[in-house]
């Protein structure tokens, strides 16, 4: 249990003062791009799925430093791992000097990615950005081509690349040129599927439309790799049904296409399984590269790149690494969380909450206008709010009117989707049932309180 157990505010109103000066001080000091009002939050310590702001308000996070924390806030036997690493030295740039944390990782990860091969090679990066960016030089390394397909709704960071490859134009404002060699097909959003369709029909709707794409806008013989969430995190935690997957691995094996699992979100047992990927192993449709980051290393920068041996020997040398790629404290954090997470296992807790969320979003879904949707697998969750459930019409204004309204009751929300019109969820996944309920009885009064707000009839 928690030592900070359940939410509570203490402040008339969120932000207390001393969070109030330090925001100001924020503003002063940093780019008003990373300024903004949302949420107003400064925190003085966190502890499993409970943050304490400065004012010694306290917080049930459901975003998790989006996706970073699923062991959740300081975790004790991280923090002694970082320690007793920090004791021996901090850094090596690992082409020059190597450090057994690193190699032991990269066997670990060999052994747990389910990518397809039977041996497997690792290398690891800082941010799921840099992951993405390293599991397409591979690609284009093996395959000696250089297209890349990507989907409608995608995110995948904020470097050049990435930012051509992430669907929403708000994060890339401003800042091209953009690398060329990148087309865009559409995410299977079976919610948002042409009307009338059966679900087969839908996925067969979707599958034309990425042939289309390839084999209209380029050509099958010059796409290295198809880039794809497996649940669709930025774009409104959409999971990709099985049977596209299936389809899609075919086409790509038919025409020597790589398929690239993002899982920077959905990885580290967000799914009820350590990575979303083994979902389509199963189904006997592994992809060819997985790249991960957030809750890998819990808080500390670190994400990796996952192939066979074959793909990754053709990288040419000089052209993957990086100065701080694989840092030691970083690589011993992610051992700690790796250990932690198969022990306890975390993706049984995923599944576990995930049914409660399924069981009671279920039932909110049934009582309100305004919850067109609820999706997603394991404890990868997200609620789709619209105006009316027949037009489907997204409605971004309630989702932050209720943001702001939980936030006032302790628990804070974030939204997802393209229109911003989704409520993800990503807590801990240490939070206790305790907590979850606490949590969901939040969350139902501020829809309610919002319909009020917004003159909403139920
Ligand atoms: C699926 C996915 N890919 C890539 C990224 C980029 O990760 P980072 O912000 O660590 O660069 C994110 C971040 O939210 C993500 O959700």
């Amino acid at each position: 249990m928690s030592e900070y157990g359940l939410p509570q505010i203490v402040t008339e109103k969120v932000p207390g003062p001393k969070s109030r000066e330090l925001l100001k001080r924020r503003d002063e000091a940093i780019p008003g791009a990373l300024c903004g009002n949302t949420y107003p939050i400064c925190i003085k310590r966190g502890d499993g799925a409970i943050l304490e702001d400065l004012d010694g308000n306290r917080f049930l996070d459901w975003i998790g430093g989006v996706g970073v924390l699923n062991i959740g806030y300081s975790n004790q036997e991280v923090i002694e791992a970082v320690k007793e690493q920090s004791d021996k030295y901090f850094h090596t740039f690992f082409n020059v000097v190597v450090h057994e944390g690193y190699v032991k990782l990269a066997e670990k990860f060999n052994k747990l990615m389910p990518v397809r091969g039977e041996d497997k090679k690792t290398y690891f990066a800082n941010s799921g950005a840099e992951a993405d960016e390293n599991a397409i030089k591979v690609a284009k390394a093996y395959t000696k081509r250089s297209h890349i397909i990507c989907f409608s709704g995608a995110f995948h960071g904020r470097t050049n690349l990435t930012m051509a490859l992430t669907a929403k134009k708000s994060y890339a404002i401003g800042m091209g040129p953009f690398p060329e060699g990148i087309y865009r097909a559409d995410y299977p959003y079976m919610y948002r599927a042409p009307k009338g369709l059966e679900e087969g029909e839908a996925i067969q709707y979707y599958i034309d439309r990425l042939k289309k794409v390839i084999n209209e806008e380029t050509r099958p013989e010059d796409v290295a790799a198809v880039l794809m969430e497996p649940v669709q995190g930025e774009g409104g935690f959409i999971p990709a049904p099985i049977e596209y997957v299936k389809a899609l691995r075919r086409f790509c094996d038919e025409h020597g296409i790589l398929l690239i699992a993002d899982e920077v979100q959905c990885g580290n047992c967000r799914t009820g399984k350590y990575f979303a990927s083994e979902y389509w192993a199963e189904a006997g449709v592994a992809p060819d590269i997985i790249a991960t980051a957030k809750s890998m290393g819990a808080g500390i920068p670190i994400s990796a790149i996952t192939a066979s041996k074959e793909i990754m020997d053709a990288v040419i040398p000089g052209t993957i690494g990086g100065t701080y790629c694989g840092n030691p404290l970083a690589a011993q954090a992610a051992l700690k969380t790796l250990e932690i997470m198969t022990r306890d296992d975390y993706a049984g807790k995923a599944a576990h909450i995930g049914e409660i969320l399924m069981k009671e979003y279920g039932k909110m879904k049934e009582k309100y206008p305004v919850i067109g949707d609820v999706r997603g697998i394991g404890a990868m969750i997200g609620m789709e709010f619209v105006k009316d459930k027949e037009s489907k019409e997204p409605y971004p204004e309630f989702v932050n009117g209720m943001i702001q309204t939980a936030l006032q009751k302790g628990l804070l929300l974030e939204n997802a989707g393209s229109a911003g019109n989704v409520i993800r969820f990503l807590a801990p996944l240490c939070i206790t049932d305790e907590q979850l309920e606490m949590g969901l009885k939040i969350y139902e009064e501020s829809i309610l309180e919002t319909m009020k707000k917004l003159n909403i009839k139920n």
